[in-house]
């Protein structure tokens, strides 16, 4: 297995990569009900920071855009405290990390929030299936408020401030969360947003609170350190884009003209599409590309060596091989993920993979 071309460093905006194997965003629950992270998330990280990147767990930008249970925040002091070791844990080992914001909009349950907040989307329209709670086990999703129109400055504003205290903190950059049908997914979707206003309809109106999202980011961080992440065609939670090669070649149009440090394009797990998302965000943009989605290290090194993408990100892998790396270089096998404590809190199926043995 010739895996060599993922192991040349590479440049992602201000960010040098030491290699291009890229630790994707996995959301693992085991943080404090008010979003804290657990003190022992410094040692997972750490233990995955020979990855040339670390994208951390998706993490809220406001107590309301808190969606799932036991997801972390990054809005609050007592939250930035205990990032703030997990920087200096993936630091000290040589290796960057940027951190991945999010607003889950309708894919929520206000329960999972402790209380308080609301639950909100572009449209009130519930969506499909159902979402674990630690009080209710199962439940189905709140009916979401539609935002007003005058409330998504707001939602703008939340980014950009959680952006500009992330990398203050010490995070290497930020990755924005456009994908798998969260709240800018939701707008950008052709069923989920139904609204009449400026933020609905047309695709230039689809796009707009998306772009409103980064470029209030980009007043406060520097492009070269923003990432935005995709999944075109991800039909997942209840998202379509009957428009998808025309509503993408406009957004990463659009999103080109930032100079951002990189776009990570996720292939959609959930269904199958006709169009290779990343082939078509390389011919869309000047920019970096992470590529994302079912990669091994031979077709992840094929994807590099093809100039498809500059680096590629490896989720369910680095779940269980923290020395993922380590293991594509030396052609090692490697440990399959326990899918019952994906999200399970305390450190059992979360800090006690091991490491190969020497
Ligand atoms: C347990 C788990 C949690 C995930 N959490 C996130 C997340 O927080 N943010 C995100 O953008 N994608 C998330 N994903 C998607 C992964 O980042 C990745 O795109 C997906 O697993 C496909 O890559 P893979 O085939 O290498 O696993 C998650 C996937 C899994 C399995």
């Amino acid at each position: 297995m010739d895996t060599e071309p993922l192991f040349a460093p590479v440049r992602l905006g201000a960010i040098d990569l030491k290699n291009r194997i890229v630790m994707a965003p996995l959301t693992r629950s085991r943080a404090s009900t008010t979003g804290v992270p657990a003190v022992f998330a410094a040692k997972y990280y750490a233990q995955r920071a020979s990855a040339g990147l670390v994208i951390t767990e998706a993490t809220q930008v406001s107590h309301d855009a808190m969606g799932y249970c036991r997801t972390p925040g990054v809005h609050t002091a007592e939250q930035q405290a205990v990032w703030r070791t997990v920087i200096d844990a993936v630091h000290a080992k040589g290796g960057k990390i940027v951190v991945q914001l999010w607003h889950c909009g309708r894919i929520a349950a206000s329960i999972n929030r402790g209380g308080g907040g609301e639950t909100v989307a572009p449209s009130a329209i519930q969506a499909p299936g159902k979402m674990w709670t630690d009080q209710q086990g199962m439940v189905d999703h709140d009916i979401p408020r539609a935002l007003e129109t005058t409330e998504i400055a707001k939602i703008a504003a939340d980014f950009a401030n959680t952006a500009k205290a992330a990398v203050d903190l010490g995070f290497d950059g930020v990755e924005v969360h456009s994908a798998n049908g969260y709240l800018l997914h939701q707008f950008l979707s052709s069923n989920v947003n139904q609204r009449t206003d400026q933020y609905g309809g047309s695709i230039e109106n689809r796009v707009r609170m998306p772009l409103e999202v980064v470029t209030a980011i980009l007043e406060k961080v520097p492009s070269d350190r923003v990432g935005v992440r995709i999944s075109p065609g991800h039909a997942f939670n209840g998202i379509e884009e009957s428009d998808m090669a025309e509503l993408y070649g406009h957004y990463l149009g659009r999103l080109d003209e930032y100079g951002l440090a990189y776009l990570h394009v996720m292939r959609p797990f959930a269904n199958k599409i006709e169009t290779d998302p990343v082939t078509m965000a390389r011919s869309a943009s000047a920019g970096r590309i992470i590529a994302c989605g079912a990669y091994t290290g031979e077709t992840g090194a094929q994807v590099v060596a093809s100039r498809s993408a500059d680096a590629v990100a490896f989720g369910r892998d680095y779940i269980s091989n923290p020395d993922l790396v380590e293991r594509l270089r030396a052609g090692a096998a490697l440990t399959p993920p326990h899918q019952a404590t994906f999200y399970t809190p305390g450190e059992k199926g979360y800090t006690d993979y091991p490491a190969m043995a020497a």
